[in-house]
């Protein structure tokens, strides 16, 4: 098929889609969005592009997930209704279902233990978890199933993504004839992360537990990718994170399989040849191509339609995984 013509049907698929989706605007949900959380009696240890961690004691920490967005790591300045509680619950349902790969930072905690303000408890009650505290690897896991974004553009380049050779002539978006493992290292809080090959990251971490984090990273990503498209979800890749205690057991941390960490493509939407629709940001970024933006901080305010239809995007994306 020429690629004309899937241009054409994908422009009809997302108008579908975007019609599918005309919401009802709902303003009241805005005022509810948490851009930054306040806790009293807890240090705040640091704050990521979405999320805030507070110390809780030596082997703890609190995660609040925020509902800040970023779009080409740039934190933009609207937050979006819904988005980190989201979030919390949809890498919570993939943390347990996993348990069986791979032990997880999740404590099961109580809230309660350690917010005695009511009023703080309430607002943060569905995006906040008691995790371990543990020490992030300096590496992304990332697990790629489709070649798209960065690993595409690699392929063109050099006929391989993070040193990985791919068989010729694979189309954008193509599914790969096994996920591949492709890492890169965490990139400083505006900067983006550079692919590496795997022997940089058996330099960096020692092979041992490079193999161990390239397996269960794979693992996860199967079976995760697995369940997904049963429920029209193709998870094109995702980025994992893994800590590891003082007694130098490995655990999943940080956040799991969710539209923030992976692209998440409507599977009905789906074709090769250009860069499929994505599940959530899609109206941010159509949206952001509009403009005259460079892509640097700070980022530029939103659309109140292009928020409610990220925000009901996000949710339904747990929806259709989780209900
Ligand atoms: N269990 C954990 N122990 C220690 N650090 C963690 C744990 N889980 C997540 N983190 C760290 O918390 C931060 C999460 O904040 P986030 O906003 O997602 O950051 P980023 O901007 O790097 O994506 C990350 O730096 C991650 O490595
Ligand atoms: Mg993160």
């Amino acid at each position: 098929m020429c690629p004309f013509t899937k241009q054409l049907r994908l422009k009809y698929a997302v108008s579908l889609l975007r019609l599918a989706g005309e919401p009802e605007t709902d303003t009241k949900k805005m005022n509810n969005a948490l851009y930054e959380s306040k806790l009293s009696g807890l240090e705040r240890v640091s704050q990521g592009k979405v999320r805030d961690i507070y110390a809780v004691d030596d082997n703890h920490l609190l995660i609040v997930t925020t509902d800040r967005l970023s779009a080409f790591d740039v934190i933009l300045p609207d937050p979006i209704p819904g988005k980190g509680a989201v979030l919390t619950q949809l890498s919570n349902f993939w943390f347990k279902r996993t348990t069986g790969i791979v032990p997880n930072h999740l404590t099961g905690l109580d809230l309660e233990s350690v917010i005695s303000n009511a009023s703080e408890l309430a607002a943060l009650s569905d995006r906040a978890i008691i995790v371990k505290r543990l020490n992030p690897l300096p590496v992304e896991a990332v697990v790629r199933g489709y070649l798209i974004g960065s690993g595409w553009k690699d392929y063109q380049a050099t006929g391989e993504v993070c040193g990985i050779a791919l068989p010729a002539g694979l189309e954008m978006a193509a599914q790969l004839p096994q996920p591949i493992f492709t890492p890169a290292t965490k990139a400083a809080v505006g900067d983006h992360d550079e692919n590496i090959d795997f022997a940089r990251m058996s330099d960096m971490i020692g092979t041992e537990l490079a193999e161990r984090v390239r397996e269960m990273s794979i693992l996860v990503y199967l079976h995760g990718a697995e369940y997904a498209l049963e429920r029209g979800i193709i998870i094109a890749d995702t980025k994992f994170e893994f800590g590891l205690d003082n007694e130098g057991q490995l655990y999943l941390i940080d956040e799991v399989l969710t539209p923030d960490s992976s692209r998440f493509w409507p599977a009905e939407l789906y074709t090769t040849g250009i860069s499929p629709p994505s599940f959530d940001k899609q109206f941010v970024r159509d949206h952001l191509e509009t403009l005259a933006w460079d892509k640097r901080a700070p980022g530029p305010k939103l659309p109140v339609e292009v928020i409610n239809k990220t925000a009901e995007k996000y949710q339904q994306a747990l929806e259709l995984l989780t209900a």
